[in-house]
């Protein structure tokens, strides 16, 4: 691994949106994820917990069908999927320059599909699946590219702690005052 890489190893859904949770808590300060990972790795379980820690209360869907959904949270969540994207032009279309990253937080799942039209400071998160004796587990890898980035993964390491079963501590996050965020 390089510097300010990192993962992360999950064993249940609520585990993966905690995670998101962490990181979304982490950003008050536009940023563009990128998620990739094959088909029901949780891609979606993340942005919804991520789209949690920026205060958004609507209930997030995967936007497969529409490409983008948007949500009002303290920062607007661009919730990208581009899975069903043929090419990029299709993006060009839906004006995507606006959001990635515009003035919220934009979260792509298959980001990577067409790197070209990402731009470079993102945080990448990789998702992958498992099975080892504990069963079926995920393990999520960031790679931070540019500060703020770096900035989210520190913090996600900083926050996170597990119980002694190797559980998740999913401690409730404070919400109503952001000293935790970065840049707010
Ligand atoms: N550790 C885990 N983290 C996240 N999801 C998990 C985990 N273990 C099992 N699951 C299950 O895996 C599925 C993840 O679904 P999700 O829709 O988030 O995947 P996705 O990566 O968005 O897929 P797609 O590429 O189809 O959009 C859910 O059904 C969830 O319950
Ligand atoms: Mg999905």
């Amino acid at each position: 691994m390089r510097q300010g890489e990192a993962f992360v190893t999950t064993r249940t859904e609520e585990e993966t949106e905690y995670i998101g949770m962490v990181v979304g808590k982490a950003l008050r300060v536009p940023q563009v994820i990128s998620l990739q990972g094959e088909l029901g790795t949780g891609k979606t379980v993340f942005v919804r917990g991520a789209a949690k820690g920026l205060g958004v209360r609507d209930h997030v869907s995967s936007p497969s069908f529409v490409l983008l959904n948007i949500y009002r949270g303290i920062l607007p969540v661009y919730h990208f999927d581009f899975y069903r994207l043929e090419e990029a032009a299709e993006l060009e279309e839906l004006g995507f320059e606006e959001y990635l990253p515009g003035e919220g937080v934009a979260l792509v799942e298959w980001g990577e599909r067409f790197p070209f039209v990402m731009p470079r400071e993102r945080l990448l998160v990789v998702l992958e699946r498992f099975y080892d004796h504990g069963g079926e587990g995920r393990r999520l890898w960031f790679t931070p590219y540019g500060d703020t980035a770096a900035a989210v993964v520190e913090k996600l390491i900083e926050t996170i702690t597990w119980k002694v079963d190797g559980t998740l501590n999913r401690v409730p996050l404070v919400f109503n005052d952001d000293p935790g965020g970065l840049g707010g």
